[in-house]
């Protein structure tokens, strides 16, 4: 029987404009269109998990304000399990994202909101009221107090869950983090703050891994955006190459690529196998605009690693 996938993590209103270019510090310029839809790295790869065919929860805290039926109602349509979500008084989470049109670049700045409500103790009671163990995926980023994603992963550790940590937006984590991470995944920037290697080129890259290895982490996968990725699965360090995508929009590219992961894992699938739908996942994503609307299924994963196998 396949395990399922619980993300503790961040669920925010994404408001986000595509422009032409990005404007320069103190200059105004015409954008081309508006979306404001569901986002949040938590939501994002609960979303991207549910999509991939897996039994998915999602445990945090929305506002009591206008977002608040835009996240849930978002979150019920992709068949996420909302039962560990608890509304707080105040605004719902918001990220400002902007969209250079000619690059498929972003740039996001978050307000945290009820994001910053959820405590470790939250976290830990909803992930034993609903059972979860063995066999069963943890998925975390940082969109969420530092101190509750340190809590939530070394509880799932003692759980016997695989706990997977994208660590975006990156700060500074505590050593006691480490041993409890199954796998961290994080770009060559975040790979770069936590461990001070410039990771952007593959050898840089893989000492950035070896970094996250002698702290713990059995899985540790630095992510390369069109230069592949970097990581240890089957006992050695290894390289995939990306696949290629026109990119229009690379907005949750990395929750794509963590929800997808989480997925085939919760489903019994080698690290290999996973690995590799995860970076089909995040090739998909970056071809379509905005955050939720980019998350894959499990079908067109498939034809993105059809499409590269022909190629
Ligand atoms: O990873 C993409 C997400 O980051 C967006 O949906 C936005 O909410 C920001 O948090």
């Amino acid at each position: 029987m396949s395990g399922r996938v619980f993300v503790v993590g961040s669920m925010s209103a994404d408001v986000t404009t595509f422009s032409q270019r990005l404007p320069a510090p103190g200059e105004t310029i015409h954008g081309d269109r508006l979306s404001l839809v569901l986002g949040g790295k938590g939501a994002n790869q609960a979303i991207a998990a549910a999509r991939a065919g897996a039994a998915t929860a999602l445990i945090g805290c929305v506002g009591d304000d206008l977002f608040r039926d835009l996240v849930l109602d978002g979150l019920r349509a992709a068949d996420v399990i909302v039962d560990g979500v608890r509304t707080v008084p105040g605004p719902t989470g918001v990220a400002h994202i902007r969209v250079d049109r000619h690059t498929g670049q972003n740039d996001i700045v978050i307000v945290a909101g009820a994001n910053g409500a959820l405590s470790g103790q939250d976290a830990e009671r909803q992930l034993r009221a609903m059972g979860a163990g063995s066999g069963d995926v943890l998925l975390l980023q940082l969109e969420v107090p530092v101190t509750t994603s340190v809590h939530a992963a070394r509880v799932a550790a003692g759980l016997g869950m695989i706990v997977v940590l994208d660590p975006a937006p990156a700060t500074e984590l505590p050593d006691e983090l480490w041993p409890a991470l199954t796998a961290v995944t994080p770009n060559e920037s975040e790979a770069a703050l936590l461990t001070g290697i410039p990771a952007g080129q593959p050898d840089a890259a893989k000492r950035a891994v070896r970094w996250f290895a002698d702290r713990g982490v059995d899985h540790p996968i630095v992510t390369l955006a069109e230069r592949g990725l970097v990581g240890v699965w089957d006992h050695q360090l290894r390289t995939l190459p990306a696949i290629p995508a026109e990119a229009v929009d690379t907005t949750a590219a990395g929750d794509a690529f963590a929800g997808a992961l989480g997925a085939a894992l919760a489903s019994g699938d080698s690290w290999a196998d996973a690995v590799l739908r995860g970076s089909a996942a995040g090739a998909y994503a970056v071809t379509v605009e905005g955050a939720s609307p980019s998350l894959p299924t499990a079908a067109q994963v498939d034809q993105v690693l059809a499409g590269a196998t022909r190629a």
